[in-house]
């Protein structure tokens, strides 16, 4: 998997980071928690790069309904995991993921409506993970990085130097991923909404393989009643180890 060269930036005017400190920093959450506008923008900051892990797991997904395999064939979407030739080009300085399988940029496919129903599923499937968590380490070997995802700081990189674990009510998470779907001009109604995030909720906390938890020595943050610049004052606040 390849990825660019992240900016050359050092920490931002606002957020003074030691050189030595804080090169890896995970930030987990159930859906629509915000964890990825949260941790792109803190990558933003920082100047490290920002991989949305979520974006591996939708691609392999995406793959897999192509091949018209069946969601119950662990093995073979296992093995495909395994083999896939995903290129992710991790988002620096604000560029935007891009994912591409065997040359093909799948980017606009990953929140399709089939990926939606299916990613939980796949995301099951302990050898889709053992796949990418390690290439997922490489990503971090290579460069700061902030990393958003569900595992990121209990299995992924589990000496992260800050780990931030973002939680909201279903309600407010609800609204918030409505109000994204309404500003990409897609027609979908609040209960369904809800649901989704409801069942995918259950799916990636009750499954056996890496469930959605917070790690012991993750902050959590509730982003109730929060704006984004609140979130992110306290966010700051922790990276530069005020508190
Ligand atoms: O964050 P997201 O909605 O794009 O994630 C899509 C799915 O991928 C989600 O249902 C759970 C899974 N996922 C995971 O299991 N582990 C991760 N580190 C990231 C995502």
């Amino acid at each position: 998997m390849g990825e660019r060269t992240p900016a050359q930036t050092t920490a931002s005017e606002h957020v003074r980071v030691p050189d030595s400190h804080r090169r890896t920093i995970a930030v987990d959450g159930s859906a629509a928690s915000g964890k990825s506008t949260i941790g792109r923008r803190l990558a933003e900051q920082l100047g490290y790069a920002f991989l949305d892990t979520g974006v591996m797991y939708r691609a392999v997904t995406h793959a897999a309904l192509e091949r018209g395999l069946s969601l119950g064939n662990s093995a073979a979407i296992g093995e495909l995991a395994q083999t896939l030739p995903i290129d992710v080009s991790l988002d620096c300085g604000g560029s935007g993921t891009r994912v591409t399988i065997d040359g093909s940029d799948v980017t606009s496919h990953l929140r399709s409506q089939p990926v939606e129903d299916a990613v939980s599923i796949v995301s099951r499937i302990a050898a889709v993970r053992d796949a990418l968590v390690s290439r997922q380490r490489q990503f971090a070997e290579r460069q700061p990085i902030v990393m958003a995802g569900r595992d990121i700081g209990t299995v992924v990189l589990p000496d992260a130097d800050l780990k931030l674990y973002l939680d909201a009510s279903i309600e407010e998470r609800a609204r918030r991923r409505y109000a994204d779907f309404l500003a990409a001009g897609n027609e979908v109604s609040q209960e369904i909404v809800l649901e989704d995030i409801r069942r995918r909720d259950r799916i990636d906390s009750e499954r056996e393989v890496s469930p959605l938890r917070p790690a012991d020595d993750a902050v959590i943050i509730n982003t109730d009643g929060l704006s984004l610049d609140q979130v992110m004052d306290r966010v700051n606040s922790l990276v530069r180890g005020d508190e």
